[in-house]
């Protein structure tokens, strides 16, 4: 992938004309003309940025102050390198600020949207500078001949931008969506304080649309910047982004938490961290990041409550470990729920200890399931291959397994047939067949994500998605 602009490196002003003007030249002459519409954290860095990859910007805001301010060459905010950065855009006349939207729309193709969402006192999301923007936006498209594109990027939440923003535009213009203007959402990842290096290095570009020709002159855009292209529909786009904040702010709780325990119990807290983040296999990966079950088995539960217990001995408050537990309770819940929801008596299960290939039983939440379910009146059938006489059990064992063995059917495919309701609890080649077989006549809850191609089937159901 081509390397823009190198902002690890504190250019001289000719150097960056020098990189500029490669950068210019590598791009199509008939690239769009861009206007972005807030100047904030993101909307400066933004501008100046497509400016310098050769696009034509103009910037928007209400903001008189900063509108002049960029105009004169002086960054609206603090932030790593923007001040030059903006020099090379006005120097190459490549970028302009205006307050005027008609100004921008009418003389641009694309217009990215970066105002603020700020938060409700209640915490829900502000979206009434986005619905502002929208109107304006509208208004200017009425008397437009020529396709629009517009590129959402503040923060929203999921259905934000199909169902209330591109009614607007299109109330507004009297046009049509997808056939006179094109919608996406594109979320920002970008940092303050390394923003300029996070736009051209960015980990990743999502661009959210359900309409193909704006999602391809969306992603043209990002042609040349570093980091993979993801298209998806609108609504996953917009959740991508609460997705990684909530796990970034996860990351440093639970961090936080983990240091605190440290000091207590005398532990260097980094060198804990360093060698946990040294494992990409099973710590910092795709592992345990799959929507689904819940946990179970020898180890999580018992040794969750052994930190608990670690953290209550030093009088320690960890709500973020503390809730763990808890949080898979609730998920336990959801499922017998979900499940009960359904009409129909008889419930198989495909799987029963906590996953497959083990015949260990200890903290199966699906023992939990199943006995719940039995309460509520179902008649529940099992079965699992890995479950033998000898299969560890733990407090109650021997019970447990008995119960077990009674409620077991010898083939998987004669306990399909005899139920209305079939729970997939393990991920195997031969369930994911049977299910495939039986999608169309039985109902399925699927907890592992089969790799099905009847997803789709009416009678199928995802327990997180
Ligand atoms: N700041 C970050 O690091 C960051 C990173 C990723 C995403 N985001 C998201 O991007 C969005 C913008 O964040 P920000 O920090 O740049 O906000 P900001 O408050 O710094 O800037 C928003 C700008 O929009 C302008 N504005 C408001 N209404 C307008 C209108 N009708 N027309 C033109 N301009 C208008 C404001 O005057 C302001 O200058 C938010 O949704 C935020 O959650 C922010």
């Amino acid at each position: 992938m081509l390397k823009l602009y190198n902002t690890d490196v504190s250019l001289s002003d000719e150097n960056i004309k020098i990189e500029i003007n490669r950068l210019a030249n590598s791009l199509p002459q008939n690239r769009p003309k861009l206007s972005v519409f807030g100047l904030g954290y993101v909307g400066a860095v933004t501008s100046v940025c497509f400016a310098n990859m050769g696009y034509k910007v103009i910037g928007v805001d209400l903001d008189e102050v900063k509108v002049d301010q960029m105009n004169s060459g002086i960054a609206p905010i603090k932030e790593a390198r923007l001040d030059e950065n903006l020099a090379v855009a006005l120097e190459a006349k490549k970028f302009r600020a205006t307050t005027d939207a008609k100004d921008a729309v009418e003389n641009s193709d694309i217009s990215l949207v970066s105002v603020c969402t700020p938060s409700h006192v209640n915490g829900s999301c502000n979206i009434s500078y986005l619905i502002d923007v929208s109107k304006s936006i509208g208004k200017v498209l009425k008397n437009k001949d020529s396709y629009h594109l517009i590129i959402y990027r503040s923060t929203i939440p999921p259905g934000t931008t199909q169902e209330i923003l591109t009614p607007i535009i299109e109330e507004a213009s009297g046009k049509k969506h997808g056939v006179d203007f094109g919608v996406c959402f594109n979320p920002e990842f970008l940092r303050e304080s390394t923003a300029i290096k996070d736009f051209y290095k960015s980990p990743k570009t999502v661009i959210g649309s359900n309409d193909k020709k704006a999602a391809q002159l969306a992603s043209s855009l990002y042609e040349n910047v570093e980091g993979e292209i993801f298209l998806c529909k609108t609504e996953v786009a917009e959740f991508i982004k609460y997705t990684d904040n909530t796990w970034h702010a996860l990351k440093v709780s639970f961090a936080n938490e983990i240091g605190r325990l440290c000091k207590a119990a005398n532990v260097d807290s980094h060198a804990v961290m360093d060698i946990f983040c040294s494992d990409t296999k099973l710590n910092i990966s795709k592992k345990y990041l799959s929507p689904g079950t819940a946990f179970g088995g020898s180890c999580l539960p018992k040794d969750v409550r052994a930190i608990q217990n670690l953290a209550s001995y030093f009088e320690l408050d960890l709500p973020v470990i503390n809730s763990i537990i808890k949080s898979n309770e609730v998920h336990v819940d959801y499922i017998i729920n979900r499940i009960s929801m359904n009409a129909g008596q008889n419930v198989g299960f495909l799987g029963v200890t906590f996953k497959p290939g083990t015949d260990d039983l200890r903290e199966s939440p699906i023992i939990a399931v199943i006995e719940q379910l039995t309460e509520r009146g179902k008649h529940v059938r099992l079965h699992d291959n890995n479950i033998t006489k000898n299969s560890e059990a733990c407090e109650g064992g021997n019970k447990i397994i008995a119960d077990l063995a009674a409620m077991s059917t010898r083939t998987a495919f004669e306990l399909c047939k005899s139920s209305d309701i079939i729970v997939v609890t393990h991920h195997t080649k031969e369930y994911q067949e049977l299910i495939e077989t039986f999608s169309q006549e039985k109902i399925i809850i699927d907890l592992v994500r089969l790799n099905t191609k009847t997803r789709d089937a009416e009678l199928y159901q995802g327990i997180c998605w």
